[in-house]
């Protein structure tokens, strides 16, 4: 068993399997099962660093299959307290263009059916008005490549929606839609970790787009020209994160007793 640790995490998203490599791979047991994949830890600067690929190596789990608990979990067990979350979205407001960053502030959860909660027993009720964490959304956004705010909307898939949804969607004045940002946010919250999304537009929803609709090509293709640029993002805002003593991500259950495990 290793003990190598990090202070903080990229969950990577659709086609981002690698981020530090040559670093040291471990397999990371959970009493939820095994996470996507194994945790990768190396060093960004000066900062001990996990990488977690979303969707496993080789994108083994579709959107509605991760063991989005176990991932948390382990990256909570080798010491993380804060992720940054790179995930494909749609854009759903002509406010948005294929290509750009978003860090959201707002989520909605329209996902059915999956694990949402490490609660199993009493009462242990989260605070969860501003889904993100503020510091780290304030340390991303000052990034000039990088919008600041908007609402993402988390459906279930693995589909993409028709265009009724989609105009529903959007009629809400939703800017975002992604299928991987719940429960993922909701359970490092749960966790205690401060956590917020990097959301790569790779697309125009079915409802703003008048073409053939949403295709998975177009999806990985716009994801994988932009990851270089959201691991340069990543190496930045890495080196110099806010520090997370304190946050309110990790002060919410202080007088609480949780009854489940935080590692
Ligand atoms: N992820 C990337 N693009 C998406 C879309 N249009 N709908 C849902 N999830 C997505």
């Amino acid at each position: 068993m290793s003990t190598a640790t990090a202070d903080v995490a990229v969950i990577g998203g659709s086609g981002f399997y690698s981020f530090l490599d040559g670093a040291d791979e471990i397999h990371v047991e959970t009493p939820y099962g095994d996470p996507s994949g194994p945790v990768t830890i190396g060093t960004v600067g000066e900062r001990r660093v996990a990488f977690l690929p979303r969707h496993g190596v080789g994108h083994a789990f579709p959107p509605h299959r991760i063991n989005y608990r176990a991932n948390l979990w382990a990256l909570r067990s080798v010491g993380v307290r804060q992720v940054l979350a790179p995930c494909a979205v749609g854009g759903l407001s002509p406010a948005v263009e294929p290509g750009e960053l978003v860090v959201p502030d707002q989520l909605v959860d329209r996902t059915w059916g999956r694990v949402g909660s490490y609660v199993e027993t009493g009462a242990v009720h989260l605070p969860f008005a501003d889904p993100y964490c503020s510091r780290l959304r304030s340390r991303l956004g000052a990034e000039d490549e990088v919008t600041s705010g908007g609402t993402m909307v988390v459906v279930e898939g693995p589909r993409f929606s028709t265009r009724a949804e989609s105009r529903h969607y959007a009629d809400q004045g939703w800017s975002l839609i992604n299928m991987t940002g719940a429960p993922e946010a909701a359970l490092a919250r749960e966790q205690r970790l401060c956590y917020a999304p990097i959301a790569v537009v790779t697309d125009m929803d079915a409802g703003v787009d008048e073409g053939s609709g949403v295709g998975q090509a177009e999806v990985f293709a716009m994801f994988g020209h932009s990851i270089e640029r959201v691991k340069a993002l990543l190496g930045t805002v890495l080196a110099d994160l806010p520090d997370p003593a304190g946050c309110a991500c990790s002060a919410w259950a202080d007088d609480l007793e949780l009854t489940y495990d935080v590692p």
